[in-house]
């Protein structure tokens, strides 16, 4: 299998490819756009009620952010029960916490149902105070679980050799195998009846009263019903206002002892680590994670694995690394994620998008509520999660001025771009931004000298792209798309690539 970046992940691995094409003329109850674990499951969930569903996935299944999680599924959250009591209410808040217990159900019974060997085990975590400046915040998360009912219990030893101030154990949370799981899980979905298209690109759609048409790279395809498990949807919507593109980085090692950790573990620094123990071919490995930026804001973003482990070597007995990759998470202005009907829609568009750090989670428990919704079936948590429950509150108002220093800075940069003046200037394995005869371009030499030459305008809306040298990918800081170096999408919401112009420059 394939992923949206240069790096391997831990869980890449041969995946079967589905061929299938729709024949002209058919209508599906849902179609569902994109084969991560929020496509996968919902289309699994709705086939299951006797619905005609179609996934079409524009690479293949898990190339996106399930291709590169580390794949915790735990029932507290980035947004902690404090936040969430304050925001939304105690009620609200006890109904994430339901959310979260429910989708680890969801996958544990999806898991016993098929036998799917996907390593799922549950699995108690630690929560540890490493500074004394983290010691108040983790007061605080006990705190709101506590306001909950949610179990957190101090301890005063930990699975993991750092030093800590104050520490908490939270039982039953879990871990598992992404690909594994949605590939067990899509077979199951075809063998119910479903249809998966592969390399099928989803350029945009047009609703109508009765239907929706997608159109996409293979053709026009009609369904009474689309969902978007693409974290953002094409074209502009307000959910590129209300939620902004990370990266995190995860590196996945051995050790020269045996102290592999049982438990998950997550310290509170800011942005935080992450750790958990998998074993692989026959291999045990530390997965760690941390070092998140927002997309595109980061000159050197190899350096965000090397201060990874740099840190990891610090505390852990470390052998050797054997994989480090990255991945794309959205965060949403007021923490909560976004699944329901689109809040462009009249009806028959939904979305499931801001999952924070906790993917596995709420991308899981999307497909119960989107499922609920197409239905007709009343879900606990339409309400919490409704896409259009946006209101330009203070919060919203900082997080679009963010966005706006974001193109104010790149305004900037193309400024400081005219200085360079030659394309001689790029060295062999470097990448940059060039203005050349008035026009903007996104430059990458390769090793041999082999020059790959783009526009450099993110064609959603406009924004320049940056360079991501550890994945080689040209990365949109707006809205998070991203591209390779030939200019071809690896991340939406952009449809289109950026335009390749190698032979413009040659001629
Ligand atoms: Fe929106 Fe690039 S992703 S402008």
């Amino acid at each position: 299998m394939f992923r949206d970046g240069a790096r391997k992940s831990m869980w890449q691995a041969e995946i079967k490819r589905f061929e299938t094409l729709p024949t002209q003329d058919q209508l599906f109850d849902v179609a569902i756009v994109g084969g991560g674990i929020t496509g996968v499951s919902t289309a699994y969930r709705l086939q299951l009620t006797g619905l005609k569903c179609i996934l079409l996935e524009a690479n293949n299944l898990g190339f996106g952010t399930t291709g590169g999680t580390t794949a915790h599924i735990n029932d507290f959250f980035d947004t902690t029960y404090k936040e969430a009591i304050s925001k939304f209410g105690l009620e609200n808040a006890k109904l994430l916490a339901q959310s979260g217990k429910e989708a680890i159900q969801i996958v544990h019974n999806n898991v016993q149902r098929h036998s799917i060997d996907c390593d799922f085990e549950y699995k108690n975590a630690h929560l540890f105070a490493v500074e004394d400046d983290q010691v108040k915040a983790l007061e605080d998360i006990v705190d709101g679980a506590h306001q909950i009912g949610y179990e957190m219990t101090y301890v005063d030893e930990i699975d993991y050799p750092i030093p800590f101030k104050k520490a908490v154990i939270v039982p039953k949370q879990a871990q598992f195998h992404p690909v594994k799981y949605i590939k067990a899980l899509a077979e199951a979905f075809e063998q119910a009846g479903g249809m998966i298209v592969e390399n099928c690109l989803c350029e945009s759609y047009n609703e109508e009263s009765d239907d929706v048409t997608l159109v996409t790279s293979l053709g026009d395809i009609k369904a009474k019903n689309v969902v978007y498990a693409t974290h953002t949807p094409p074209g502009i919507s307000l959910l590129h206002f209300t939620t902004a593109p990370y990266r995190s980085y995860a590196i996945a090692f051995t050790l020269k002892n045996d102290n592999y950790p049982e438990t998950l573990g997550y310290d509170l620094y800011d942005p935080y680590h992450y750790y958990r123990t998998h074993r692989v071919d026959g291999e045990t490995y530390i997965i760690a994670g941390g070092e998140d930026h927002k997309t595109g804001h980061v000159e050197d973003t190899g350096e965000c694995f090397s201060n990874l482990e740099n840190y990891c070597r610090q505390h852990f007995d470390m052998d050797t690394v054997k994989f480090a990759w990255s991945s794309q998470y959205f965060e949403p202005v007021d923490g909560m994620p976004s699944i329901g009907i689109a809040p462009s829609s009249n009806g028959r568009v939904y979305i499931a998008a801001g999952y924070r750090g906790n993917g596995m989670t709420f991308g899981t428990i999307a497909s119960a509520v989107i499922t609920d919704l197409i239905t007709g079936t009343e879900s606990p948590y339409e309400k919490l999660f409704n896409p259009k429950r946006f209101k330009p509150t203070a919060g919203f108002t900082s997080f679009v001025k963010e966005n706006a220093t974001v193109v104010k800075d790149f305004i900037g940069d193309k400024l400081s771009m005219e200085r360079i003046q030659s394309l001689a200037e790029i060295k062999e394995g470097e990448a940059k931004v060039v203005k050349y005869e008035g026009n903007s371009y996104a430059i990458y030499a390769e090793q041999d000298g082999n020059l790959h030459v783009l526009k450099s305008t993110c064609p959603h809306a406009q924004c320049e792209v940056r360079w991501n040298n550890a994945e080689l990918s040209w990365d949109c800081p707006c809205h998070g798309s991203r591209f390779n170096i030939n200019g071809r999408i690896l991340t939406g919401p952009a449809t289109e690539g950026l335009e390749r112009l190698d032979e413009d420059l040659s001629s």
